[in-house]
This record gives structure tokens, sequence and C-alpha cells, in this order.
């Protein structure tokens, strides 16, 4: 592949307005074009809905923004509920419809505070993400991104259980340039708002059937051997010599031994190639967050790299 690939412009756009959360930047990328679902934790105020909003209209993809709360009702997500009033021999009949909008009907969907929604409506919410289809049709949903605020007080705000958080194939931890103590990236904010205006609007850059040429390429992408036998290692890892398990950590057969690899795929179309190497292993590190224990996740980027060094040495496969 030699021309550059329209992801770029995605993230110029992205790197133009946001400075920093380049995790975030990154696994947004991802998951549109693996259409893969993204969760998010990370305190209010940190550009997670302004960094989607930026990706859907440079992307010129059709956006769905919700705040969950303690009383979402399904029908708030899926669109408007019609009530009709209906005269006929019988007597009245009222009638329910929805008209479809909100999930049902976006290609990206941003749902705050995805914990917050009540069991009833959560549960279909999540069937409905799951499954990409309401009842038996397909939606044009490519990438939900669920947001849930770690401080926020525990009672309102249950995790997520694990077979839900699964479901999330990407996962980041956005602690913001404050809490993060990122005060070079924290002056640059305060410059980019001091020189600008902040009425610019994102330009669409890239069209839905660009996306739709990459996913059908997304299939094809070669993952060689030593790729496969590199990843199958890495979760060994994981549970052989740092201690997870099924009481710490959240490592599902389907995440890390199926959907990995699309999101490998992913990584290496992000990166012009249309093969894998041992350094789309990276891309693990954007499912892992809140799966494996906080201080083996702190470790990632070591073990990655002691495992993907190990195969340097024997030869046997070239890390651009
Ligand atoms: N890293 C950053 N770079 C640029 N602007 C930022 C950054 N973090 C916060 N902001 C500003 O703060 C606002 C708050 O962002 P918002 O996307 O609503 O946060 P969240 O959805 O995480 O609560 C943004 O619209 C932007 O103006
Ligand atoms: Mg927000």
């Amino acid at each position: 592949m030699t021309t550059q690939n329209p992801f770029v412009a995605l993230k110029e756009e992205m790197d133009n307005l946001v400075v920093g959360h380049e995790e975030v930047k990154v696994a947004l990328l991802l998951g549109i074009i693996s259409r893969e679902h993204i969760y998010i934790e990370g305190p209010p105020g940190t550009a997670k809905t302004m960094l989607a909003e930026i990706v859907s209209g440079a992307a010129s993809l059709r956006f769905f923004f919700y705040q969950l709360h303690r009383d979402t009702r399904l029908s708030e997500l899926i669109g408007d509920l019609v009530i009709s009033k209906e005269t006929t021999d019988n007597g009245e009949i009222i009638k329910q419809k929805v008209v479809k909008g909100g999930i049902l009907t976006s290609e990206i969907c941003l749902l705050d505070d995805i914990s917050r929604a009540p069991g009833e409506s959560l549960n279909v919410l999540l069937r409905i993400l799951n499954e990409r289809k309401f009842f038996n049709e397909n939606i044009p949903l490519l990438t939900a991104i669920g947001t849930s605020n770690p401080t926020a007080d525990e009672y309102y705000n249950e995790p997520l259980d694990p077979a839900n958080l699964d479901r999330f194939v990407l996962q980041i931890n956005s602690q913001g340039l404050s809490y993060g103590r990122k005060w070079d990236e924290a002056k640059k904010v305060i410059k980019l708002y001091s020189e600008r205006s902040s009425d610019y609007e994102v330009p669409a850059r890239v069209s839905r059937e660009v996306f739709d040429e990459y996913f059908e390429k997304l299939g094809s992408v070669d993952i060689p051997l030593v790729v496969q036998e590199t990843l199958a290692k890495f979760v060994a890892t994981l549970i052989e010599d740092y201690g997870c398990n099924e009481t710490n950590s959240l490592i599902s057969d389907r995440t890390f031994f199926v959907k990995s690899l699309k999101i490998m795929r992913a990584h290496a179309l992000l990166n012009d190639r249309d093969h894998c190497t041992t350094e789309d292993l990276n891309a693990l590190k954007y499912m892992t967050a809140f799966r494996v224990p906080e201080e083996v996740f702190q470790q990632l980027d070591q073990i990655l790299d002691d495992l993907t060094s190990k195969k340097k040495k024997t030869g046997t496969d070239r890390v651009s």
C-alpha cells in the first residue's frame, strides 16, 4: 500500500482540536475500522465526547449521543415512541410504535455513563449492540462508545458486570491531563484556547464507502504464524507468570483468541500494511486496561517487548 490511508486524516482532525489522549484516539480509529465497541473510563471534562464528535464529523458518520441515567427507558435509545388512537367498529384501539432513531439509525454512538441505565434497558441495549440487529433487521452501527466515570458515587454507578464489559472489545482508562499529571499537554490546551476561537467546524474528510472498503480488506490481512504464536504466548504469560486468573481478570477465549485478531488486523491497516507483524501485538494494550489487574496492565509494554524481542532474535520475523 503506497497511498496514505484515510485514517491519517481522521487522526489529524483529532490532533487539531484535542491535545494528548493518544490511546483514546487510536482506540477510536481501531474501533471504527474493526467495527468493535469501545469502553472508556475517565473523569468528566476530558474530551471523550469531543473526540467522538470529531471522528463522526470527519468521517461523515451519523452520530448519536445519549447520557444514560437511572430511569433511562429503552425507547429513548431507539427512537421515538409514537402513540396513536384509532376508532374501529369494536371501539378505540391505542397503538404504540417506534419511529426508528437513536442507536438504530446511527453509525457511531456515544453512550455516556452506560452502567447507570437500569438493568432492563441495559440488557436490551447491550443485546442490540452485540447482535447489531433490532428484531431481524441489521442496524448500520459501526461502533458504540460506552463511557463511565470512575469517581462517581458507587451507589449510582455500579460497574458493568464482566460479561457485559467483555462485549466492549476495546477498553481505555483515560485519566485526563490534570490527574495524569501531564503538565506539558495541559499548557498546550491552554495555549490552544488562548489563541484560537472555538468555533472551528470539523470538515468531512472520509466517506462511509471508504470504511466499507477497509472493512472488506480487514478480513484478508495476513497473520503470519510467528504473530499467531506470540499471541498465544502472550495469553499464557499473563496466566502462568503474572498471576491472572478467573477471579482477578477477564481473559475470555473469544476476546483474546478471536476478537484480538480483528484488532491486530485493524492496527496493521492503520499502519499501511496488508499483513500483521509482531508490532501489531501492541494493539493488545487497547484491549487489556480492565481485563487484567492494574499492576499487570502497568507492565504490559514490558511484557509485549519481552515477547516480541525474543522472536526478533530468532530472526523469524521483521518488526518494522
Ligand atoms: N485534551 C484536551 N484538548 C483540548 N480540549 C480539551 C481537552 N480536554 C478537555 N478539553 C476541553 O474540555 C471540553 C470538555 O470535553 P467533553 O468532551 O465534554 O468531556 P467529557 O465527554 O470527557 O466529559 C472539550 O470540549 C474541550 O473544549
Ligand atoms: Mg461527555
